[in-house]
């Protein structure tokens, strides 16, 4: 596997918020814990690509919002902060060499932290950065592949993958005051822990799966329901720029 990441922009401290109160950003601490979670990628076997730094656009570390990646193919999403869209060329450039490319045209918006692949069945959350023409567009992108398609209301949280992200085979985590567990039909679905409601947002990738160190009692239960090894890594830092792990990185399998 392959995972593209971008360091930390200087102008994390202008990043996006929409549910959390702004707080200072120490950008040392958080170059020093995107460089652990690179490592704890490079850990699990994943080969680490480095998109070209964009010092100015405040969260462009956040690559997961800038495209949907399958085995056959990538959509490049127009992320629903205006202010994100400039992240997304570099981001087409990287993935040229490794995917068929599509893209999503407005006026749809999509941001890739709403996109929650489970297998061939792709759940969308609907939140004020993924819009019904994109999602609309995402799945004419994708129908041929074989996707279905299903948007889902989301509340209180950005994406949809703040709410729930893929921990196992047929395992969905998942914070039910955010997103209706009943989402994600044919999946077993485990609850986070309520004192820990940032806690769904795992990196799953199989044999491994990488989770934010803060959250012990729900990353204890994952551990008692799931094969994958756990690899917990500190992440509070982005936490404050509404980022989870997943959302710093783009993983696709090599072709
Ligand atoms: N700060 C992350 C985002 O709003 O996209």
């Amino acid at each position: 596997m392959i995972a593209w990441t971008r360091q930390v922009p200087e102008a994390i401290t202008r990043c996006e918020l929409t549910h959390l109160e702004r707080e200072p950003i120490n950008l040392a601490r958080a170059r020093v814990e995107h460089g652990l979670y690179e490592a704890a990628l490079a850990s699990c076997g994943v080969d680490i690509r480095h998109l070209p730094p964009r010092d100015d656009l405040p969260d462009s570390v956040f690559v997961e919002d800038t495209a949907v990646v399958l085995d056959e193919v990538a959509v490049l999403t127009r992320p629903g902060a205006a202010s994100r869209r400039d992240e997304v060329p570099s981001v087409r450039d990287a993935l040229a060499a490794h995917r068929a490319l599509r893209s999503i045209e407005g006026p749809g918006t999509l941001d890739g932290g709403d996109v929650l692949v489970l297998e061939r069945d792709i759940v969308v959350g609907l939140t004020p950065r993924t819009n019904l023409t994109g999602i609309r567009q995402l799945r004419e992108h994708l129908a041929p592949f074989g996707y279905t398609v299903t948007p889902v209301p989301v509340r209180g949280c950005l994406h949809l993958k703040s709410a729930a992200t893929r921990a196992g085979p047929r395992l969905v985590v998942v914070n039910p005051s955010w997103v209706d567990p009943a989402a994600f039909p044919g999946w077993e679905t485990v609850p986070v822990d309520p004192r820990e409601p940032f806690a769904a947002n795992v990196l799953w990738l199989g044999g491994s799966m990488i989770v934010a160190e803060s959250f012990a009692r729900t990353n204890g239960m994952l551990s008692r329901v799931t094969e994958s090894r756990l690899v917990p890594v500190p992440a509070s830092e982005l936490a404050k720029a509404e980022g989870g792990v997943t959302c710093c990185s783009i993983v696709l399998r090599d072709s």
